[in-house]
């Protein structure tokens, strides 16, 4: 397949565009604006492939889509490019509701005109939290933060034009992520740092609250399933096949750190924060997909990789990230 693949410098979708020119022989461009979360450093063992050009630009950027699509031909969009951080979404909404709804449209307009398929990676935030049980297809949306109200929002355009204009649409939702390339400001990646540079690790609340965690390359090889078997129109969701705490996930950090258990420091917790989120996929069972990384094992090879690749971490941890962390939690970071 020819694919444009939006948002493809981000720990996800550099994940689906490795997996893809790699494993399946596709033909990838990859259009993203690179924002703080979007790198280039995550092109770098494909960078070189034939089969691979990357475009810098802005999905709300109609000229800019219209150049990717003229530059790679493709037979599909898959869209993963988005704010991704809930604490950013609290702190400054513009750029959620710029990207989300003013993207979406754009990439959706030019999927239309060229007769392209579509495929937008949405998330389980926007079922919004759930104490018992796990959210299926058909749950109400019921998002809490700006960032989960401008991905519903978005998911419902992505509907609206499959039922008013036919466009071959489809919405696939993972669970909360975890893997190489993840920026730091997101819970795994974060606790892995501070606790190897003997950081407090600052857990919201009495971090009881939990989260249903997907290893990416099981959220990526999703995304390629859904694009090659799911049905346009449809939503499916892709959960992980463990749920965790935050504070355990902590504590096992700690354990394959070797940090101590003192580096723990409860801090105020997330204004409006989601108590759980659990997704049933079930849907995609259906269709033959099913998660492969157990949690205890992909964390236990995340820290090994963080560990590994300083060279990746070392630039973002010393530049712009350090004083987002003063801002997001009062202190600085050990240099
Ligand atoms: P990320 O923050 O690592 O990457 C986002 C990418 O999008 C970056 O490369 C950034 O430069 C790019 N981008 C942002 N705004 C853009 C714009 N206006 N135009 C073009 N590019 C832009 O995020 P991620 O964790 O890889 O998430 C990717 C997608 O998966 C998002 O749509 C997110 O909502 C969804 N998702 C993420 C998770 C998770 O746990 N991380 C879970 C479920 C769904
Ligand atoms: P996060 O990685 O931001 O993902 P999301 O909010 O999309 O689920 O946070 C995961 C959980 O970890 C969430 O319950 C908030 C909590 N958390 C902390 O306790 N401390 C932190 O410093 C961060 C970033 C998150």
């Amino acid at each position: 397949m020819r694919l444009l693949v939006c948002g493809g410098a981000g720990f996800i979708g550099s994940t689906f565009a490795r997996m893809r020119l790699k494993g399946h022989g596709d033909e990838v461009t990859v259009l993203d604006k690179l924002t703080y979360a979007g790198r280039e450093e995550n092109f770098h063992d494909f960078a070189g492939d034939p089969r691979f050009r990357f475009l810098r630009g802005a999905i709300e950027d109609a000229e800019a889509v219209a150049a990717a699509i003229e530059a790679g031909s493709p037979e599909a969009i898959v869209n993963f490019a988005a704010e991704t951080h809930v604490d950013r979404s609290i702190a400054e909404p513009d750029a959620f509701v710029t990207t989300h709804a003013l993207g979406t449209n754009v990439l959706l307009a030019a999927a239309r005109e060229h007769g392209l398929r579509y495929l937008q990676v949405s998330t389980d935030e926007v079922y919004g939290s759930i104490e018992r049980g796990s959210f299926s297809e058909e749950s109400p949306l019921r998002p809490s933060s700006p960032y989960s109200a401008t991905k519903a929002g978005a998911d419902l355009l992505v509907q609206s034009y499959f039922h008013t204009y036919g466009l071959p649409a489809i919405i696939c939702r993972g669970s909360n992520n975890y893997g190489p390339y993840q920026y730091p400001e997101k819970l795994i990646p974060l606790m892995i740092l501070n606790a190897l540079h003997g950081d407090p690790l600052p857990v919201y609340g009495d971090g009881m609250q939990v989260r249903n965690w997907i290893h990416s390359s099981d959220f990526a090889g999703a995304i390629g399933h859904v694009l090659e078997h799911g049905l346009p129109g449809e939503v499916y969701n892709a959960g992980g096949p463990d749920e965790e705490s935050n504070i355990a996930v902590v504590r096992r950090i700690l354990e394959l750190t070797g940090a101590r258990e003192s580096q723990i420091e409860h801090v105020a917790d997330r204004p409006g924060h989601d108590l759980r989120y659990s997704l049933s996929s079930q849907k995609l069972a259906t269709l033959g997909w099913a998660p492969r990384v157990r949690f205890s094992d992909g964390l236990e090879q995340t820290v090994a990789w963080y560990r590994e690749n300083a060279w990746w971490w070392e630039p973002i941890r010393s530049g712009d990230y350090r004083s987002y962390y003063e801002r997001q939690y009062g202190r600085s970071l050990h240099p």
